[in-house]
Parts: C-alpha cells; structure tokens; sequence
C-alpha cells in the first residue's frame, strides 16, 4: 500500500497553527448582517482622508513617483516622521539611519517581534490588549505572557512588571506597550511611564511602544517611553489613527541605530518598501500645517463625542475608567445583567440593534466588558444610547 500523504494543513508552519483567531472579526460580520444595525465595532476613523493629503498622493502619482523608494522609505516621509517624534513628543531620531517607514503600525509590529524573537522567547503585553500582539509573538514561535491589568484601572503597574521579570528572568526578550490604548482607551502619565522605564532601565529588555493612537489624546498629554529609555525603545506610530488614513497603510518605526538593525532587515524582507503615493500623502499629514490642523479637527471631533458618550454609559449603569484617549471605551456590563460579554453583545447586537465587541476577545481581565468604539457620527452615537436603553429597560 502507498502511505497515505500528509494533509496539507500537516504541513502548515508549525507556530501558524498554535494561532488563535479572535473572534472580532467574526463577530463583527456576524453583526453586519442584521438590518439597520449601528457599528461601534469599527477600529478605524470615519473621516476620509483629509483634502491636502489627498493632494500629495495624486501630485506623487502625477509626478511619477512610482518607484521603489529605498527599503526604508522616501527620504522626504523619513524626515517627516522625525520632525514630527522631535515637534510632537520631544524625541531625538535620525531619519536617516533611525527611521523605517513601514505598511501601517501593523508590519511594524510583526518586523519589530521578528526581528528579535527567538523561539521559546518570552514577549510581556499587558492585557486587554489589540490581539496581535499575541498572535504574532507566536508565530515566530515566542511566548506571550498576558499581564492582566483589570485590576489596576488597565495600567501596568511597575510591581506586576518587576513580577514578570523575576518570575520569566532572562527569557524575557520584549514587552509590548500600547498606550492609549486599544481596547481600553486608557493611556499612561508622564510619572506612571517614567515608573515603568525605572523597573526597565539598565535589563536587556526591550519594549516595543505601539504609540499609533498618541495623537488622539483628550486629557493631558501623551509622553513616550522613549523618552526615558531610548536606548531599549523601538516606537511606533503613523497616520492610520491620526489622519484617518488606514488605507494608505504607511507606519514609522523608530529606534536607536543598533537596536533597529534587525528590524530593518526583517522589514525589507517582508516588503521591500512602502508605496510612493502613500509616502507622500503622509508627510503631508505628518509634517506640514494643514495636516496638523486636519489631525486636531477630528481630535475635537472624538473628544465631543467621548464627552457625550462616557457619562451617558456611566448614567446606565456601567462601570468606566475613565477613557484618555483613542476612540474606545473599555465599559463593564451593568451588575444587574448578563456578565457573560459574548452573550450580552450578541443580545444587544440581534435586539437592540447596536454592535459592540465582546471585551474577552481582548485577552485576560476583558470578561465582563463591551468595547465600544466612538469612531461613529454623533447621530449614530446619540441613537446607540437611546436602544441601548431600551435595551436595558426590558
Ligand atoms: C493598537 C493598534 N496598533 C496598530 C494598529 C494597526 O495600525 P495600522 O493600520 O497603521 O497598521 C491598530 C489598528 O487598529 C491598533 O489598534
């Protein structure tokens, strides 16, 4: 008898399987189905890009700017992105061998853990937090270990950071920071970061700081942990969040010369180059007025909208912490209701007619909880509340 061949899926990438999918997305088509559903699902702005960037993406194309742009990106998008870390955030980065421009946060996220994880190698992310942080760590056969910070208003305390690394020692190879945060919308002070770089300082860990939401921050002001500890930092930011520009997928990581060596390389591996058109648009929303202004229009935008939605949750009976930034709120599911998240978003979703993401889909300490995106218009937001009432009320 010939042996039998091995299934394809057999023959899968060992760590491709040990992936997890979330659910969110599920969830949420599972939601778009329903008739006159409203969406605070979407982890992404409903503006569209603003005019001026529009501009400098069809001027490119005009131009001919239709090559490969060096593996780090177009020397105009690198200096962009270092005017804006050094305007913005106080941080000192040579466009020329510190920055790599990359498609969206996300390949940032995936060269910068391919970069440095080795298999067995222990990758630190506090939780809730945007799932592939996870799953990525576990492709390049690392372990992540989920910090829960649900009892700590969703902030890593420098104790449960200092029990981390005593308890994993020298496997500990990252720690992965979001702030502010998705799904939490909670961000971090000046003093709390500066805590949780003092417990870092002088180990040989190295923090990937995922900073893509920095310039949607209503209360205070967003400080990197860059700046305490740039020499273990490699920063992520990019325009996705704060110039509505998703679809133009360009990031920009940022990090000590050394340090990004790896990572750099993983990046042209992966993508040789981020796409001309995209590069130009973004400098223009990165680092000229009009794209400034643009950014702090829907700022405001966000803003009127947290301050009409987090106090008219609260008034219903959930619990908040109080949401700094991003456009989530991270709410607890009133007492008096049905604690289990997937089930009590399924029935807001088919009765109600309002989608949410079940918190668990976030990792450890999201039992319990709604991810409720204000990425919406205010007319959608207003009428959410009213069936979400409703809902309440049966
Ligand atoms: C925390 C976080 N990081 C990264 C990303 C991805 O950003 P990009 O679209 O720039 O790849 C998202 C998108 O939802 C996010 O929430």
């Amino acid at each position: 008898m010939p042996k039998a061949k091995p299934s394809v899926a057999a023959r899968f990438n060992q760590n491709i399987k040990t992936v997890q999918p979330t659910g969110i997305r599920e969830f949420d088509a599972q939601c778009s189905a329903i008739p006159d559903i409203i969406k605070l699902t979407i982890g992404e702005p409903d503006f569209n890009v603003p005019d001026a960037m529009k501009q400098a993406a069809i001027d490119a194309i005009n131009n001919n700017d239709s090559h490969y742009a060096p593996a780090v990106g177009s020397e105009k998008m690198r200096l962009a992105a270092s005017h804006f870390l050094k305007d913005r955030y106080g941080l000192d980065y040579d466009p020329d061998s510190e920055i790599a421009i990359t498609i969206g946060a996300s390949e940032g996220i995936f060269t910068a853990l391919g970069g440095y994880t080795n298999p067995g190698d222990v990758v630190l992310i506090p939780t809730p937090t945007f799932p592939m942080y996870m799953a990525i760590t576990q492709f390049f056969g690392g372990q992540a270990v989920e910090l829960d910070t649900s009892a700590d208003d969703f902030i890593l305390t420098p104790a449960k950071l200092q029990a981390a690394l005593d308890q994993y020692g020298d496997r500990v190879k990252a720690l992965v920071l979001n702030y502010p945060s998705n799904p939490t919308g909670v961000s971090y002070s000046a003093e709390q970061i500066k805590a949780l770089a003092d417990v870092l300082k002088g180990t040989d860990v190295l923090v990937i700081a995922d900073e893509i939401y920095s310039e949607l921050v209503y209360d205070g002001k967003h400080t990197s942990i860059a700046k305490y500890i740039p020499e273990q930092t490699i920063v992520l930011n990019g325009v996705s969040k704060s110039s509505a520009m998703t679809g133009y997928r360009i990031g920009v990581l940022a990090g000590p010369a050394q340090l990004v060596k790896p990572v750099f390389l993983a990046h042209s591996l992966d993508v040789t180059a981020a796409a001309d058109p995209s590069m130009a648009a973004a400098a223009a929303g990165m680092d000229t007025p009009a794209g400034r202004e643009a950014t702090a229009k829907m700022r405001d935008e966000y803003k009127r909208r947290r301050d009409f939605l987090a106090p008219a949750l609260q008034k219903l009976g959930f619990g908040l912490t109080k949401p700094v930034g991003a456009f989530y709120i991270f709410a607890k599911i009133p007492a008096n209701q049905n604690q289990d998240d997937v089930a009590f978003a399924t029935a807001l979703a088919k009765e109600a007619h309002v989608a949410t993401t079940p918190g668990s889909f976030f990792g450890a300490g999201g039992k319990g909880y709604l991810r409720i995106s204000y990425a919406a218009s205010m007319a959608n937001i207003k009428e959410s509340v009213q069936r979400i009432t409703a809902f309440l009320q049966k």
